[in-house]
């Protein structure tokens, strides 16, 4: 980490409050002296110079989270690099030049700019993200024309991904998800065509919901009336019949797995068995083959002594 004083920092942070809330931006009480300079519904983002900036996290599981995201990403350019780490802070690079979302009011997506995404997705990909996904507000676009990231707690750690960067597309609205898509087609068929699988499917049961939610809703009465034809106890002789073929059932397959325990270690004792009768026969072979070298060292012997 930088030479930065951590320790100051963190005093700084104690004088700030980040309270978050469901579904808004946090909550902040700031009498640090520092400039916030953003905030959204997992943190608030301060000024510490003009290089590093402090994000207080109003979770310190979102801290943890991103911290962790972030440090996956220490290797790459894309990220901005970590120089502290608090309870419920982290002190990171600024980053600076333009937001995809403000670049592409006034300019248009190029083959070039569309590159850059996917090699963006390629990092993420590299890097362990489990999402690698991103919307077009968290990406910035660098004086050097290079891509920067911020924001990246949600790529990991998560139980509910996808199988294509849903929201980078929808992000970037109908007019310039079709360009981007045109230059993914003409760079990497084979990955537009998974997308494409994706997209298709996900519309498909779009459809399907729609259709379902329209069906006229289901009178659950005279369901409920219909299922006494499912009832298996109102009739006594078929009641016991059923219940008897159940408990045979549930005997017959008691006894197979007993059956199968048997038959394990039925093979178990074979198996000892013969590895038993293999190491004797290997002894007595062994011992036959003493004694045949004995003798002949005997015979040697005599014969030696017989010719003096
Ligand atoms: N490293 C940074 N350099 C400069 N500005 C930043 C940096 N990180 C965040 N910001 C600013 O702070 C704002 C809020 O940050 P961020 O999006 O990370 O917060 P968040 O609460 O996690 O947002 P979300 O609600 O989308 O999860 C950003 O929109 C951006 O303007
Ligand atoms: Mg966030």
């Amino acid at each position: 980490m930088a030479s930065i004083k951590c320790k100051e920092i963190k005093k700084k942070a104690r004088q700030i409050s980040v309270i978050k809330f469901e579904d808004m931006d946090v909550e902040v009480e700031n009498k640090s002296g520092l400039e916030m300079i953003g905030k959204g519904r997992q943190g608030a983002v301060f000024k510490i110079n003009d290089q590093l900036c402090m994000k207080i996290y109003g979770e310190i599981e979102d801290c943890e989270r991103e911290y962790y995201a972030l440090s996956l990403g220490k290797n790459t350019p894309l990220l901005p690099k970590v120089h502290c780490k608090g309870e419920n802070f982290v002190v990171m690079d600024m980053v600076y030049g333009v937001d995809l979302r403000e670049y592409l009011q006034v300019n248009p997506l190029t083959k070039e700019l569309s590159y850059k995404l996917i090699e963006m997705l390629l990092v993420f990909k590299e890097i362990g993200y489990e999402r690698i996904d991103h919307h077009k507000r968290q990406i910035y676009l660098q004086h050097d024309g290079s891509l920067k990231v911020i924001d990246v707690g949600r790529t990991v750690w998560r139980n509910r991904t996808y199988p294509y960067p849903r929201k980078l597309l929808m992000s970037l609205g109908e007019d310039y998800k079709a360009v981007f898509l045109s230059h993914v087609k003409e760079a990497a068929p084979e990955l537009y065509n998974e997308w494409e699988h994706y997209m298709q499917m996900e519309e498909i049961s779009r459809q399907l919901f729609d259709k379902i939610s329209s069906e006229k809703s289901i009178d659950s009465k005279s369901l409920g009336e219909k299922t006494t034809n499912l009832l298996t106890t109102n009739d006594t002789a078929k009641h016991y019949a059923q219940l008897e073929n159940l408990v045979r059932k549930v005997v017959k397959e008691e006894k197979n797995r007993e059956l199968e325990k048997q038959n394990e270690m039925e093979d178990q004792k074979k198996k000892a068995k013969q590895n038993e009768m293999k190491a004797q026969m290997k002894k007595a072979k062994k011992e036959e083959k003493n004694r045949e070298s004995e003798k002949k060292n005997e015979m040697k012997a005599q014969k030696k002594k017989a010719k003096k």
